[in-house]
């Protein structure tokens, strides 16, 4: 901390050992990482980490020593903060015990319990490792239960074949015709392909936008427009499930789908996804070709038991929410005050962020804002999503507003100053970016 109570940019700050590791990484691992949203182009390459040592709570060290306040916290899965002890000894407590077996554990009838008694459309569960994996398996759960191929769908749902025909040349062209997409806001697009595929559609699938509200009796109205065509609703909840409420957007705005995926957070860092809903529509699982050697995996399983025990005993999401604000209206301040147009939008627990800069501004100002941040000590994700966790707290919240408010003043000094937002912008806040094997949504 400087005099001024401010947090001073680090004069030393230097990357250097993150930097030989991509190097090296762009040589043994085609495009650098495992997740195309982590690739260090998305930040500020040479200007802002890339490897992790260690972490804790809501604070994360790079292998150059440097510290850091953080908000991308995996793209989400950390939700109640690295390290969590109840969490942690949960899996210690497995991992004597073992990892995987070729017998069932009783963890599995554990998770899905808990789940089942704390997420409001799960009346069964099918556990499964990643988001894309449960967003294809709720696919198939939906036209097994339909008998019908052809899904309506909004918004990313992974890379899985079901859902990239047209996003990736790899994907057999054929496969585009069996998903129709709607933008989720467009309630008469949505009632006229339901009308123009009468009788053809297995489910409306879809994500609450982050950074949308969304007006009251929107959800409701999606499902009734599937139901009235037979179709089923299916929310994919792997972003907003155990941020804006356990049961994510659903539990929110209080309507019950017949199907909803979740995966990031309900484990706190875990490899752990699940399909849950309706009881007569999930027991279609049961003769469905979904089988996954990992899906009953201990470690992750314990970790979810004890996830979900900490948001039931303790009001983990009220603390989202109430530091979410406190860093949207600190971070709008900062940046009035230092005259650059920015703003936080969507719901607190996951905020985006946008740049009302002209068009040509608007990567160079993130760039230079989210390098100026991690010397800070403040690690940001373009456009957010800023993902809170039970373990950052007001004075957490307070040292990244000064740190980024100074960042502000870096950028007005830049001449980063004169609004110009581009009108349809806001939806791309996301973090969406462009160019083949990037990453939509998250
Ligand atoms: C809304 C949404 N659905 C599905 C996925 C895919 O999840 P995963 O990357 O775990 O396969 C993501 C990933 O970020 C997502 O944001």
């Amino acid at each position: 901390m400087g005099a001024d109570g401010n947090q001073q940019a680090s004069s030393t700050f230097a990357v250097t050992e993150s930097l030989r590791l991509w190097e090296e990484a762009q040589r043994l691992i085609p495009g650098g990482s495992q997740t195309n949203s982590k690739r260090p182009q998305n930040y500020a390459l040479g200007k802002y980490p890339i490897y992790a040592s260690h972490a804790e709570g809501c604070r994360i060290w790079d292998v150059d020593g440097n510290e850091y306040v953080d908000y991308v916290n995996g793209l989400g899965p950390i939700s109640l903060g690295y390290r969590f002890p109840a969490v942690d000894d949960a899996i210690r407590a497995q991992l004597d015990r073992g990892i995987i077996s070729g017998l069932l554990w009783p963890l599995e009838v554990e998770a899905a319990r808990a789940l089942v008694e704390t997420i409001p459309c799960a009346e069964m569960v099918r556990f499964l490792k990643g988001g894309g994996e449960a967003t294809a398996a709720a696919a198939r759960i939906a036209r097994a239960y339909t008998g019908r191929h052809l899904l309506l769908n909004a918004g990313y749902r992974g890379w899985p074949d079901t859902w990239s025909a047209g996003r990736d040349p790899a994907v057999p062209p054929d496969l585009a015709k069996y998903v129709v997409s709607f933008p989720s806001h467009d309630l008469d697009k949505l009632a006229s392909l339901l009308d123009q595929h009468r009788g053809q559609v297995a489910a409306v699938c879809m994500d609450a936008p982050h950074s949308d509200v969304l007006p009251s009796g929107h959800l409701a109205a999606i499902r009734d427009l599937a139901h009235a065509h037979g179709a089923l609703f299916m929310m994919d909840e792997i972003v907003n499930g155990f941020r804006l409420a356990p049961g994510g957007a659903h539990e929110h705005y209080g309507v019950l789908p017949d199907l909803a995926c979740f995966a990031k957070g309900m484990a706190n860092g875990m490899p752990l996804a699940a399909v849950v809903g309706r009881r007569e529509v999930m027991q279609a699982a049961a003769d469905a070709l979904i089988s996954v050697t990992y899906g009953g995996e201990a470690l992750s399983l314990a970790a979810c038991v004890a996830t979900v025990r900490v948001y039931r005993e303790q009001n983990v999401t009220a603390h989202l929410w109430a530091m979410g604000r406190r860093l949207m209206e600190g971070l709008d301040a900062a940046a009035r005050e230092a005259g650059v147009p920015f703003r936080c939008a969507g719901q607190a627990p996951i905020s985006a962020m946008r740049f009302d800069l002209p068009s040509e501004q608007v990567a160079p100002a993130w760039e230079l804002w989210l390098a100026e941040c991690a010397k800070r000590g403040v690690l940001i994700r373009r456009g957010g999503l800023n993902f809170v966790t039970y373990s950052h707290t007001s004075a957490d919240i307070d040292q990244t507003i000064d740190a980024c408010a100074q960042a502000f003043r870096v950028l007005r000094d830049a001449g980063y100053t004169a609004a110009g937002g581009q009108p349809g912008q806001e939806r791309q806040l996301a973090g969406a970016v462009s160019g083949r094997g990037q990453q939509i949504g998250l």
